[in-house]
């Protein structure tokens, strides 16, 4: 049970940052990428409630393997990922999700001290919600401060308050959907957010076969698909678009030069979709594609070079039996 809120320090609070930029956000975001030569749509905003399900889905997904093998490691490596930093620590998690991995290092550090406090950052505040009360009403000893929105605002807005040594989580591959220099940049935010002798573990999906990694973000049962199109959805929804859903396909390439697999919705003929909010028309050609997602994939030099820039160094990594995934512990 939540302790009552007479406590001097409740164990769950949520900060929400002011969202009136955050709302034009996406109406701005949306016209453009519709409007460029090359049409894109920022992949933040997969994640509404429904899209969070649905990724939540993804990972339950055999194709999917990258969440399993990051729970294989964790189960492994959890107890010395946990012991890396000097003493007492609070976890800072950057795409938390469901937070189920989470609870592998939440267990573990608990064991070793008697109180923890979570920080998650996420942008779906159905997730945070969800994820947050479960898991105080699990841990006795766990205080929550979770933020709601994209990991750059809350991370620049200095709303962040630590009070011990931080292992901040950037997991799941979610540094994948960044580009290398906004990579790079995010690395370089969490740096200042952080000081010397705290921790940033990145995990990572490890560069491989063509075959795997397509299947991995197009598999048979539609899944990925559905959460591609909830896309689409969301613009009908939340700006009045007339998107058909089903005039789509959803496309995974792997760019092997690039080692990123890109989603696509491809237009399956030539035709209109009008968005009320906007005020805008959008013509599609018949296979035309509105790129959706980019998922980088990673090796050992790609993650050294990524930690340097962003004035980390690599402290250790960490693999699962089969090398699908890595989790790499970088060090202020
Ligand atoms: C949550 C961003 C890591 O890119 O692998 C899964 C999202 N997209 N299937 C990824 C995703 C399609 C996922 N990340």
């Amino acid at each position: 049970m939540l302790e009552p809120s007479t406590t001097a320090e409740p164990r769950l609070e949520f900060v929400k940052l002011p969202s009136a930029a955050a709302e034009h956000a996406f109406s701005d975001d949306v016209r453009a990428g519709l409007s460029a030569a090359s049409k894109t749509l920022p992949s933040k905003y997969l994640y509404d409630d429904l899209g969070s399900s649905l990724f939540e889905a993804i990972t339950h997904l055999p194709e999917y393997y990258l969440t399993g093998a990051e729970t294989e490691i964790l189960r492994e490596w959890g107890w010395e990922i946990v012991r890396m930093l000097a003493g007492s620590i609070e976890l800072l998690e950057l795409g938390s999700g469901s937070a189920i991995k989470t609870r592998l290092l939440i267990e573990e550090a608990l064991r070793v001290q008697p109180t923890l406090r979570y920080s998650p950052i996420d942008i779906s505040f159905d997730a945070l919600r969800a994820s947050s009360t479960a898991l105080v009403e699990r841990y006795e000893k766990l205080h929550v401060r979770a933020y709601a929105g994209d990991y750059f605002s809350v991370l620049a807005s200095r709303e962040l308050r630590f009070e011990r040594p931080v292992l901040a989580l950037l997991m799941g591959s979610n540094i994948g959907n960044y580009a290398p220099d906004e990579a790079r940049a995010l690395v370089e935010l969490v740096g200042s957010a952080l000081r010397p002798g705290d921790g940033l573990l990145v995990g990572t999906d490890r560069k491989k076969d063509r075959a795997t990694l397509e299947r991995a973000y197009d598999d048979p049962t539609g899944v990925t698909a559905a959460f591609d199109k909830n896309l689409l959805g969301r613009i009908n929804r939340e700006l009045g678009g007339t998107f058909d859903l089903k005039a789509f396909d959803h496309v995974a390439h792997y760019d092997e030069a690039r080692g990123c697999v890109d989603s696509f919705l491809r237009s399956r003929f030539a035709h209109r979709v009008r968005i009320e909010a906007l005020d805008l028309e959008v013509t599609f050609e018949p296979g035309e594609r509105i790129h959706t997602e980019s998922s980088y994939k990673f090796d050992d030099r790609d993650i050294e070079r990524l930690a340097v820039a962003g004035g980390f160094r690599v402290a250790k990594a960490w693999y699962d039996a089969g090398h699908r995934f890595a989790l790499h512990l970088l060090e202020r």
